[in-house]
């Protein structure tokens, strides 16, 4: 029987979430017009004449969110979480409380209906991304990152401004989206910074957002969704952001936690054109493998451009996710970390009696495992399914021979491996335990 590992219980459905994995985040708004980060708003203190050039010039003419779906299914996803709303406060969906939205600007249409119709149709479960942040909203305060941070006071900026309304309005949005659009699997709220002081203005969190109700919300609509931790109140949810955890994440009380890591293919989420820093199909496998071994999701993001296509360097890189998913996904679907610890340059995931061995270093001639000598029925490449051939020490109370079995330890299991390295970035050995 495998050891299994109990997860802190949460008011949403996780259950599916922790199965597959692999989800694909999608960071889509107007920013993907200047290019060069989506919190351009913000970062270039770009003011809002400036900005609704952007609004009246958006036309994604190659929107076709179908070849969006058929490549996150063909890279392995299972799910997509796409931005409905992103801290420039402009919305993909129909919103009847706000102009600012997608059938206002060329585009003409709900964007965030075609994305859903097609993400549904390939199977994917859905997940919608909410901006708590709202740079456009005429109701919500400065503070530290606001784009006219440097242009007026708070005081003048906040005159006839108000949080509670915002917070209405949130609520209101986040009905429509919960109601328009059939169900909805993920709710993934962005962001809080409470403890963010601005010229004597303390910064913004759950109070501002009244996310209990806003909470209540949601789980009125949706009993079983799933709702991050970004609010300020923990849901069902963590989501550690351009670093990857060493080990399982718990909660104040010690609690494993579902978690789910998100990241970018390059420095940035949404469509930066001029941004260089593009991972490597093995680094991307890595972090894959790496989170799933920690009991963990990966969420990886693609910014499509602003004609709504994706481009050739996330597409190069979905196309290479799909050929390692294509033949060692069932290393990471229904896996969690394993009950064992793994040897140096080796990561496990196990699900039952399945424990799967991620090759990081390729070592000459054999692999050794630790500690699994007597447990291990059958081992194979998980690629093609051909046998790997392995010899084990298992001690025996009589044992007088201080190595009888070459450069074996006790409990040792030595998988015999071919010279050259199988043609995958992280080749993968399936092993049957007994
Ligand atoms: C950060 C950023 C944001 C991005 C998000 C994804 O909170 O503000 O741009 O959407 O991370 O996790």
């Amino acid at each position: 029987m495998a050891k299994e590992f109990v997860v802190r219980k949460t008011p949403g459905d996780t259950a599916w979430f922790t199965k597959d994995r692999f989800g694909m985040f999608i960071h889509w708004g107007l920013y993907a017009m200047p290019a060069r980060h989506e919190w351009i708003k913000s970062r270039e203190r770009i003011p809002e004449e400036k900005y609704q050039k952007y609004f009246e010039y958006f036309d994604p003419d190659l929107y076709d969110p179908k070849e969006w779906a058929k490549a996150a299914k063909n890279a392995g996803m299972k799910y997509a979480v796409l931005t409905t709303k992103h801290h420039e406060g402009f919305c993909l969906f129909d919103s009847k409380y706000t102009d600012y939205k997608a059938t206002n600007t060329p585009a003409g249409r709900d964007l965030v209906k075609e994305f859903v119709d097609a993400f549904r149709a390939e199977g994917l479960k859905i997940g919608f991304y909410y901006s708590l942040i709202d740079w456009h909203h005429p109701d919500f305060t400065m503070d530290h990152i606001h784009p006219r941070r440097e242009d007026v006071e708070p005081e003048e900026f906040n005159k006839g401004r108000d949080m509670k309304r915002y917070a209405k309005y949130m609520r209101d949005q986040v009905t429509e989206l919960l109601t328009n659009y059939g169900k909805i699997d993920i709710l993934w709220f962005d962001f809080s910074y409470s403890n963010r002081e601005f010229k004597g203005y303390p910064g913004k969190g759950k109070d501002d957002w009244e996310a209990e109700e806003l909470i209540a919300t949601a789980r009125k609509l949706m009993p079983g969704i799933m709702i991050d931790n970004r609010t300020e109140i923990e849901q069902d949810l963590w989501t550690p952001e351009q670093y990857q955890p060493r080990r399982w994440m718990r909660d104040n009380d010690g609690n494993l936690v579902v978690w789910e890591a998100c990241q970018t293919f390059s420095g940035s989420w949404g469509y930066y054109r001029d941004e260089q820093t593009w991972k490597t199909p093995e680094m991307l496998v890595r972090m894959l493998v790496n989170t799933v071994a920690c009991g963990g999701n990966l969420l990886l993001n693609v910014g499509p451009t602003s004609r709504g296509y994706f481009d050739k360097r996330a597409c190069d890189a979905l196309d290479a996710m799909g050929y390692w998913m294509k033949y060692n996904s069932r290393s990471i679907y229904g896996c969690t970390q394993s009950e064992f610890e793994a040897p140096t340059d080796v990561r496990y995931t196990q699900n039952g009696n399945r424990l799967y061995v991620h090759i990081f270093a390729y070592p000459f001639g054999q692999l050794i495992l630790p500690g699994l000598a007597g447990k291990v029925d059958y081992c194979q490449f998980l690629h093609d399914g051909s046998e790997l051939l392995f010899r084990e020490y298992v001690p025996k109370a009589d044992d007088s021979n201080i190595n009888p079995m070459g450069n074996l330890d006790p409990g040792d299991v030595a998988i015999t491996l071919p010279i050259i390295k199988p043609d995958h970035v992280v080749p993968v050995i399936e092993v049957f335990l007994k």
